[in-house]
């Protein structure tokens, strides 16, 4: 079975990865890749490294004809503002940015300052994140895919919150990600790192993903995760390092079990903790082109802090290929259909 995709916001950072797991997906077609200041050249202007993958050429977005699935790369607060006319496009839709992650509309208006534009739509969106919802994504049509230091924090998290372990309200998680997070067309000109090379502090308190992090990891409002995020000198990867503190002494061993019952069975989750060698915790910088999320921990003897390091590619499992992830799920195929590429090393 083939299903036509199109792509808004293709000329993009997430658009043009997900432009390079589609045009490989055996199950896709891909119809159409909007862009605005690319309208009508090759994908390749934008995305140099797609130069013979594709003969596709961007087109304007109001050139834009039905398909069947929709996937929506857009700067924070775009999907909602056109939905009416996106929503026309397509029977499914998948949304990378921000705009219907939360389910509740309070919450959205805490940490993005201001009410949601329609929160009618709140509760259509299933979040992206197969590992913690895949039943529920087995039956969505409308999928908002998570952020990426959301989905690092999350995806370290998740197993000692199922089991109820950790103390609900005391968790701190520092991320450090790379310059790709802030996308291709950020204002910052040449101060952007990816240029200057600058490394700086980023978001010590508030950060809005924090939201998502406690909506997915707390049962009605009970969790509070405590988030700062740096910006390093990385273009891709984010690693997450959480202070968990639990509520009753468990043994290492014990950890690895929880982790193992929980992920046992995830095509895209490993856990990663050596006693020797260099590769002893979770790296990044393997994990760049990959939908694999790698996770250590390591129990403070001195005290019931439990550390939990959890590493991504933030624009693969973060974003691109978490969307494919879940277009995979929707349609009941093979959830690492178009997503099994091994990271490289050295790199
Ligand atoms: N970068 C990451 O690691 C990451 C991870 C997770 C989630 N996200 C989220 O994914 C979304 C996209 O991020 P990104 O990094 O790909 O951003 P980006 O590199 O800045 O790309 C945004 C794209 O949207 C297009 N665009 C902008 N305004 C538009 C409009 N009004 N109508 C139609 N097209 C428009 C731009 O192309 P033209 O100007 O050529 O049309 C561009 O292709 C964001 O909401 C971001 O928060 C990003």
């Amino acid at each position: 079975m083939t299903v036509s995709i199109s792509i808004v916001g293709a000329s993009g950072f997430t658009g043009g990865e997900l432009l390079r797991l589609l045009v490989r997906h055996p199950n896709v077609n891909v119809h159409q890749v909007t862009s605005r200041q690319y309208a009508q050249k090759a994908v390749y202007r934008a995305h140099p490294t797609l130069r013979g993958a594709t003969d596709l050429r961007f087109v304007p977005p109001d050139a834009l004809e039905p398909c069947d699935v929709l996937f929506l790369c857009l700067p924070h607060g775009e999907s909602s503002k056109d939905w009416t006319r996106y929503e026309r496009m397509a029977p499914r839709v998948i949304d990378l940015s921000a705009d219907f992650r939360l389910t509740d509309e309070k919450q959205y208006e805490t940490y993005y300052g201001q009410p949601h534009p329609r929160p009618d739509l709140l509760q259509r969106f299933e979040y992206g994140l197969v590992e913690i919802g895949r039943e529920r994504l087995v039956r969505a049509t409308h999928v908002a895919v998570g952020g990426c230091n959301a989905t690092a924090s999350i995806l370290g998290l998740y197993p000692l919150f199922e089991a109820g372990v950790a103390q609900l309200t005391r968790t701190v998680v520092e991320v450090k990600v790379g310059s790709s997070e802030g996308g291709a067309m950020s204002t910052e000109g040449s101060h952007h790192p990816i240029r200057s090379g600058v490394v700086r502090s980023y978001k010590p308190t508030s950060h809005r993903h924090t939201a998502e992090i406690e909506q997915a990891l707390g049962m009605h409002g009970a969790v509070q995760v405590h988030l700062s995020i740096t910006s390093v000198e990385l273009v891709r990867g984010a690693l997450a390092t959480a202070h968990v503190f639990l509520n009753e002494p468990i043994s290492e061993k014990d950890v690895w079990q929880l982790y193992r019952n929980c992920y046992m069975h995830e095509p895209f989750i490993r856990i990663v903790k050596e006693r020797q060698g260099p590769y002893r915790y979770p790296e990044p910088k393997l994990l760049a082109g990959t939908n694999i999320c790698d996770i250590g921990f390591e129990r403070d003897p001195q005290s019931n802090r439990l550390v939990v390091i959890s590493a991504i590619d933030n624009m693969m499992k973060g974003a691109a290929g978490q969307a494919v992830q879940a277009l995979n799920t929707m349609m009941g195929w093979p959830e690492t259909a178009g997503l099994d590429s091994i990271g490289l090393h050295p790199s």
